[in-house]
């Protein structure tokens, strides 16, 4: 068998892997120019956020997009606009962005946590069912990485309770579910253009609806209670400031022109990625439920230490001295191990909203989703994006392939 790379063998891959590249150039210097040329940034009175706002409604074929400054912003607008309040508890996964966990907490809701499927990474219908109690406000589901969550049996198990579904799709653009596009199937749909996405405002978000009374409080969420109608202020309660500049709206409106042939390649690399993978003994894909289609923001595989005799960073070590850029786990604590969370640390000089008097006094810490720490245990993960070829890919798997079929064999 061929020697691994790791013991001193040829490595697969000798020439370095490109895997990003320009992502800026005219189409966003002239829009920005003529954002400029208005004289005015302000959202509500230039022409960049008001397209960008139609074109994206118009993608993903919904009545209303909003524009605010982060995906953040964008989760933190759905739960204010879904009325969480102090103690109401709102469900998500433990895999994911703190962004996610502020948009609960801003608003004095108790995050739960349910465990993730240990191949999609996402929560089940099982698992949000399961954090339901009467007190439950919403779920924000984490599409991870370009990949849908099992939808049918979410909406159905949450809205038979009366629960709300957010989306939180800051990682998966254009990622389809049986025929529709994840961020339309929800109560409300949020995105990030923060600088590390499929597309990039250097930071921005955009929170989606169907419902026109939602769209109207999300608007007043994201302007300071403003409802720029006409009427004169009346902020009728507390609201921050996510408004979005014309320089956002500007850059975000040439990067929403090249989205679909970044998904595109996206999609034929990491499912060529998957083919690739096919029988090499002790590795899982990255799973992609049937009906769907992953955008692939990253690819995360797992492999099995039982069967490959060693550890998952022994693995990892192997994988990546054959030349390709593998490494282990995604964001290595659970979000509940987070000491703002773990120690009751969201607000100064109290243990809001734990604190009795409007919520449950969780206990977060490890072993709350064993699944999830399971699969951040044993996952590789690689890049996938746009900058990248096909013979990149076949890289990847033939170093994963050599490495796993040596192990296998001790
Ligand atoms: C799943 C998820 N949710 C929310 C966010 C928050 O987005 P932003 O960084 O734009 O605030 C991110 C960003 O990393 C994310 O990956």
């Amino acid at each position: 068998m061929n020697e691994l790379a790791i013991h001193g063998g040829a490595p697969v891959r000798t020439t370095p892997m490109v895997t990003t590249g320009p992502r800026f150039g005219e189409e966003e210097l002239q829009e920005l120019k003529e954002a400029l040329d208005q004289q005015t940034l302000f959202y509500w009175h230039g022409a960049k956020v008001k397209a960008f706002r139609a074109q994206f409604a118009e993608l993903y074929g919904v009545k209303h997009c909003h524009m605010v400054t982060s995906g953040t912003a964008a989760l933190h607008v759905a739960t204010a606009t879904l009325g969480v309040g102090p103690g109401d508890e709102v469900i998500t996964s433990p895999m994911t962005d703190q962004g996610t966990v502020i948009a609960i907490l801003a608003q004095g809701g108790v995050p739960l946590f349910a465990d993730i499927d240990p191949h999609t990474y996402n929560v089940t219908p099982e698992s949000v069912e399961a954090q339901i109690t009467g007190k439950a406000k919403a779920v924000i589901v984490v599409h991870l990485a370009g990949n849908a969550a099992d939808m049918d049996g979410i909406l159905s198990v949450a809205h038979k309770r009366g629960v709300k579904v957010i989306e939180d799709c800051a990682q998966s653009y254009l990622c389809w579910y049986k025929g529709k596009l994840a961020g339309t199937l929800g109560d409300i749909g949020c995105f990030s253009l923060n600088d590390f996405k499929h597309i990039s405002a250097g930071d921005a978000g955009m929170v989606l609806t169907n419902d026109d009374a939602l769209a109207a409080r999300a608007q007043l969420c994201l302007d300071k209670g403003y409802a720029r109608d006409g009427q004169g202020r009346r902020p009728p309660f507390l609201a921050m400031n996510y408004r979005p500049s014309e320089l956002h709206g500007a850059v975000a409106l040439a990067q929403l022109r090249k989205l679909p042939a970044i998904v595109e390649k996206r999609n034929m690399l990491g499912d060529l990625l998957t083919a690739s993978l096919k029988g090499v003994p002790g590795i899982h894909p990255h799973k992609v439920l049937d009906g769907c289609k992953s955008s692939y923001w990253f690819y995360m595989g797992r492999m099995d230490p039982k069967t490959l005799n060693v550890p998952r960073d022994e693995f990892v070590a192997a994988v990546a001295a054959e030349g390709v850029p593998v490494s282990g786990g995604y964001i290595g604590k659970m979000v509940y191990e987070y000491p703002v969370l773990a120690d009751h640390n969201a607000y100064e000089n109290c243990s809001y909203p734990w604190d009795g008097v409007y919520g449950r006094k969780v206990s977060y810490g490890p072993g709350m989703c064993p699944a999830a720490e399971e699969v951040e245990a044993t996952s590789w993960r690689c890049p996938i994006t746009e900058h990248m070829i096909e013979q990149d890919v076949r890289d990847i798997a033939a170093a994963i392939k050599k490495v796993a079929e040596c192990f296998a064999a001790m």
